[in-house]
């Protein structure tokens, strides 16, 4: 994760072949090929930011954390803004499509995104989702790959509660599950490590909340353009990280992505109903055809955490089976 004072496009500097020697020293296996086009969709705490640095690495493309981007502009003290920023984040909300979109727009013509870009965090609402899909198009470029880091709400509270950060350079730790080798402090820099100030119990929940209304819906938007796969995210950091790559070159195997056309997407979760209205003034019959949705209807924003996590996992299966 980059810093707030640090640019979240990263250059790379280690070769391709000193990273696959890396990668065999944590008994990671290598794969081949640089370049991707990568989407990270997860709730805080997932995870985004640990593998997103791994992934970024490892296909030399750039990384865009929309988090840390918004965190850099946040500390504009001087514009309003800048102040609204900082007030939707730390209340746990999103921040507004526009500001978020120009911030991609600029970043994403940067060279290190030449080979290819990962984004952390971004998209977080379909309406930002149709907009990457403009950006993109008009760009000529495609995503190749939708990663979602599944996992379920009480595990996460450890995670972002514990979590330890250099700002500097990035670096994350974490008191239990990776805790640095000095408390408190930077292993390379020895510089004193901070937290976040959206890290707190109350934050978190605003910001789970914020993810499983509006972010969640991008599951199935991506899932219909055949671009997504859930991973558990609550495996250690290599499975995890093991299990992205092999998804990602999964995709990028395919010969060629072609988005379902409007038609073909109805198609998949709609039938059409037909009904006989009969005209006894004229003694015409006129045949009527609707839409309909053969997807369960369920208002989700009625549903508590808990039980949201278990149907959304249950409607994933039954929608990859064809059933809903
Ligand atoms: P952002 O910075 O993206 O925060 P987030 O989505 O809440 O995610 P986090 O960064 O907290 O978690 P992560 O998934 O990166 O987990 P990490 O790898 O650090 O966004 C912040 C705010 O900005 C948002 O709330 C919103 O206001 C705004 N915003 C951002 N994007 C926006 C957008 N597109 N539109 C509108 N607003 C936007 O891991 C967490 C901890 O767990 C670490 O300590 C790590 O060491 C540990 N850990 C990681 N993986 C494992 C594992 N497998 N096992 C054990 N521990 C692990
Ligand atoms: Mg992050």
């Amino acid at each position: 994760m980059a810093s707030p004072s640090a640019s979240s496009t990263k250059t790379k500097t280690e070769s391709n072949e000193q990273y696959q020697a890396s990668l065999k020293n944590i008994g990671v296996k290598p794969q081949s090929g640089t370049g991707a086009n990568i989407v990270l969709v997860g709730p805080p705490g997932s995870g985004k930011g640990t593998q997103s640095n791994r992934l970024s690495e490892h296909y030399k493309i750039c990384q865009l954390s929309t988090g840390d981007l918004l965190r850099q502009a946040a500390q504009d003290k001087s514009s309003d803004e800048g102040k609204r920023i900082r007030q939707t984040m730390e209340a746990g909300g999103l921040v507004d499509d526009h500001i978020v979109m120009s911030l991609i727009d600029k970043n994403l013509t940067k060279p290190e995104c030449s080979n290819g870009f990962l984004f952390d965090g971004f998209p977080r609402t379909i309406n930002q989702g149709e907009q990457l899909e403009r950006l993109l198009e008009s760009k000529q470029k495609r995503l190749d790959a939708v990663l979602e880091y599944a996992i379920p709400d009480e595990l996460l509270k450890r995670r972002i509660l514990g979590r330890l950060i250099h700002k500097q350079s990035g670096r994350t730790y974490h008191e239990e599950f990776n805790p640095p080798k000095e408390s408190m402090k930077d292993d390379v820099t020895g510089e004193t490590l901070e937290r976040r100030s959206d890290d707190t119990t109350e934050t978190l929940n605003a910001r789970l909340n914020t993810y499983h209304k509006q972010t969640t819906p991008l599951i199935d938007f991506y899932r219909k353009r055949n671009l997504h796969k859930s991973i558990d995210a609550s495996q250690k950091v290599n499975d995890v990280y093991q299990q992205s790559l092999e998804i990602v070159d999964d995709f990028r195997k395919q010969p060629s992505y072609k988005p379902l056309s409007v038609d073909e997407e109805q198609g998949s979760v709609r039938q059409m109903e037909t009904s006989v209205e009969r005209n006894d003034f004229d003694e015409t019959l006129t045949i009527k055809t609707k839409p309909i949705n053969n997807q369960i209807e369920v208002d989700t924003s009625s549903l508590s955490k808990n039980f949201l996590f278990v149907y959304n996992s249950v409607t994933a299966v039954l929608r990859d089976r064809g059933i809903i």
